[in-house]
């Protein structure tokens, strides 16, 4: 944690958070600086009146950090510790928010969709969670696909969990969730997570069968992807709601390139993509088809 620029560190040995309550050094022009960092790095945009959770979120890290001022942030990314902090600064100021089964809707659509894909030739099917926070949403997939897979060991399925926040990425992989978190879960779904006694009281564990098809990933969306083949299905929801239109749209026309023809694409509730894209179908609530050529 020890970055040399750490000029105003107080000492945490009495246990006293290091930040003082009101920088009087912090300037707008700061807050700004640093929202444009991370919508460079991050695409999530980050306005004017969202700068209190902004704050809030930063001073969190400074905290970890030992810097007292928002001023000694902004100098630590434009220095050239900058590419070091860069993952933390975004793990600080990502909205995680999910739940098990959120809009069920689309899972309901993809439990009618897998047989027909599973009865395909190639016997091999992939899926995406690709901005997947704390795993719940690519354990619900993993829930439906292993129930459609039934007892046919023969397909080569796997879903692909990815997202931009290491740290949150770190709790998805170790598939442990509150029991008052679980209990959230539609009821007639939540036995489809295969729920294990966890490693804490209070704790379940996903089962086996989903942890066998799943893999977490660290992924920046606005990064290159490094993927050969194409998705069957991929899911990217309320993740473009943070970003500006021409990212979205840059986003999206990746996202018809990386789908199979006939593949689904869910999209957020709140999120719409109109006409813009001639190659996809709208299917569903916020769900669309890759057009067959
Ligand atoms: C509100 S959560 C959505 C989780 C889940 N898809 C759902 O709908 O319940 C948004 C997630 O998008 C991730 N995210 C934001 N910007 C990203 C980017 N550029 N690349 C990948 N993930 C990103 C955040 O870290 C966060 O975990």
């Amino acid at each position: 944690l020890a970055y040399p620029l750490a000029r105003h560190a107080a000492d945490t040995s009495s246990g006293a958070s290091p930040v003082a309550p009101e920088d009087a050094a912090c300037t707008d022009a700061e807050l700004r600086f640093i929202a444009e960092v991370v919508r460079a790095h991050s695409g999530i945009v980050i306005r004017e009146n969202k700068s209190a959770m902004l704050r809030g979120r930063l001073l969190r890290r400074m905290a970890a950090l030992g810097l007292a001022t928002l001023r000694d942030y902004a100098a630590l990314l434009k220095s050239p510790h900058m590419a070091r902090e860069l993952p933390a600064l975004l793990n600080a100021v990502t909205t995680n928010h999910t739940a098990f089964f959120r809009e069920r809707h689309h899972f309901d659509q993809l439990a009618e969709a897998l047989p027909a894909m599973l009865a395909g030739p190639s016997r091999r099917l992939r899926l995406w969670s690709a901005a997947c926070s704390s795993g719940e949403e690519a354990y619900s997939m993993a829930g439906v696909l292993v129930r459609a897979m039934g007892t046919q060991r023969s397909h080569d399925a796997r879903i692909l969990a990815t997202d931009i926040d290491t740290d949150i990425l770190r709790r998805a992989a170790a598939a442990e969730y509150t029991t008052d978190v679980l209990a959230r879960a539609p009821a007639d779904l939540r036995p489809l997570l295969q729920e294990r006694p966890g490693s804490r009281a209070g704790h379940s564990l996903m089962g086996q069968a989903l942890l066998e098809r799943l893999r977490f990933e660290p992924l920046n969306l606005l990064e290159p992807w490094p993927f050969s083949g194409r998705f069957d299905v991929i899911f990217c929801r309320n993740v473009m709601i943070y970003f500006d239109q021409p990212t979205k749209h840059r986003l999206v026309t990746r996202f018809v390139e990386a789908l199979q023809p006939g593949g689904l694409l869910f999209i957020g509730h709140s999120e719409s993509l109109g006409s813009n894209y001639p190659e996809l179908q709208l299917v569903g609530r916020t769900a669309y088809r890759r057009r067959l050529p």
